[in-house]
């Protein structure tokens, strides 16, 4: 098919984006783009390519824009339950570490998630994967993590590896055993931290290999903060997850700065994301590596907090910059990764352009699959989106509604969104 007359191709080619080169969009104006097989096959102007391929199957883009399909480098999509009641305890005042310290926040979604099936997380997930389909979102990386026991966090990967299955959409995932200390381990973090080292991570390797072989493995990720893991505690984990050869990611600096991020990136992390309390230094040598700094201005928005990622100093000293949604029941249920974008424009002050790579190819790299989508390049995946706008400059701009006309996966338009 040859989809063609687009105001604006946004390729985003040419890899990730550092610093200052963020926001390189590629734009083809009156582009067109070839997919065969599910792959793009060619790129150019709409002129040459109809010329070129007048046999094949044309789809009038109208002159809208065509851009790669989102990539939502974090999320936390599967789980059971709700926290609407802990939303009105925040606002009157109670904070999100005191209400998980009090045995809330994650641990209440943590009891609905064990007490769910697969067949019912499954069942809750999909409609949130739908809606962030629609809104653009093709890539979705997502974590377990309301387990916290290993039956629960297997239940949750098999879930994940149904829903991969099941499609449209394509999920990476992530273990996410340490994201808080379940009520049995309560005031005993080691002996927690133990049972994620010696038991859970080789007990999870071990179900990969016969369950999952062939597909690239989790990552594995902590929640390096007050109230959850500390940093010799999160160091533990990460490295017993590197040495069983997981790659790596990490919760840090959400709330306070505890050396995460730093160690994240001496470790050779994929990402570290959150980033809000992180220093200087810490900065400094992010920018010096290929970790990926991934915000989330979802969450201090949810929380209505008034501090956001320091993007600017994470742009200016050269690093790489990705926004995701953190789609998640305690703090951020917002499927719209286009919201989050509209958060960055103003929070994080990303130009649109800014946002949109952040969103596209960065994204893509800090989940370790930028050869295959967040760009439109010869070869890669045919995931693309055309909008209702005709110009890139909307989106970031406008928020609140889903600026995503027709969503394309591996060469497939989505008939079905909700
Ligand atoms: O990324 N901070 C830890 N994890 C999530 C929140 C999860 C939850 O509250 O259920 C986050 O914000
Ligand atoms: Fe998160």
């Amino acid at each position: 098919m040859l989809i063609h007359s687009a105001s604006q191709l946004l390729t985003l080619a040419g890899g990730p984006q550092r610093g200052a080169r963020l926001g390189e969009l590629g734009i083809i104006e009156d582009g067109a783009v070839l997919v065969r097989d599910g792959a793009i096959a060619a790129l150019g102007t709409s002129a040459d390519l109809r010329l070129q391929y007048k046999e094949e199957q044309q789809l009038d883009a109208q002159g809208k824009v065509v851009m790669p399909g989102l990539v939502d480098a974090h999320t936390h999509v599967v789980w059971a339950g709700d926290r609407a009641a802990e939303f009105e305890l925040r606002l009157q005042g109670k904070t999100y570490l005191e209400i998980l310290e009090a045995g809330g926040g994650i641990l209440s979604t943590v009891a609905a998630t064990r007490a769910a099936s697969v067949d019912d997380l499954v069942a809750m997930a999909r409609p949130r994967l739908q809606r962030m389909l629609a809104h653009g979102s093709t890539t979705v990386e997502a974590k377990t993590g309301y387990g916290l026991d290993l039956e629960t966090e297997l239940k949750l990967l098999e879930a994940i590896l149904r829903l991969d299955d099941e499609g449209p959409w394509e999920l990476v995932p992530t273990v996410l055993a340490a994201h808080a200390v379940p009520a049995e381990f309560k005031d005993r973090t080691d002996d927690y931290v133990n049972e994620v080292c010696a038991r859970m991570l080789p007990a999870i390797q071990a179900w990969w290999s016969e369950q999952a072989a062939g597909r690239p493995k989790p990552y594995v990720d902590v929640f390096c903060e007050t109230g959850a893991f500390d940093l010799a505690q999160s160091r533990r984990i990460l490295e017993t997850a590197r040495d069983l050869g997981f790659p790596l990611k990490i919760h840090a600096d959400e709330f306070d700065n505890l050396g995460g991020t730093g160690m994240a990136v001496e470790l050779g992390a994929a990402s570290a994301d959150h980033l809000v309390a992180t220093s200087r230094a810490e900065i400094a040598a992010l920018a010096a590596s290929d970790t990926v700094a991934v915000a989330l201005p979802a969450t201090p928005f949810g929380l209505a907090e008034r501090d956001y990622t320091p993007a600017q100093a994470i742009l200016e000293a050269g690093g790489l910059l990705a926004v995701a949604s953190d789609l998640n029941p305690g703090t951020a249920w917002g499927e719209s990764l286009q919201f989050a974008l509209a958060l960055a424009c103003r929070y994080l002050k990303l130009t649109p352009a800014q946002a949109i790579a952040a969103a596209t190819i960065n994204a893509a790299a800090a989940i370790g699959r930028a050869e295959q989508v967040g760009s439109l390049e010869l070869g890669k995946q045919a995931d693309l989106l055309i909008l209702e706008v005709d110009n890139y400059q909307h989106l970031g701009y406008r928020f609140g509604t889903n600026l995503v006309q027709r969503v394309m996966k591996q060469g497939s338009f989505i008939t079905e969104t909700s």
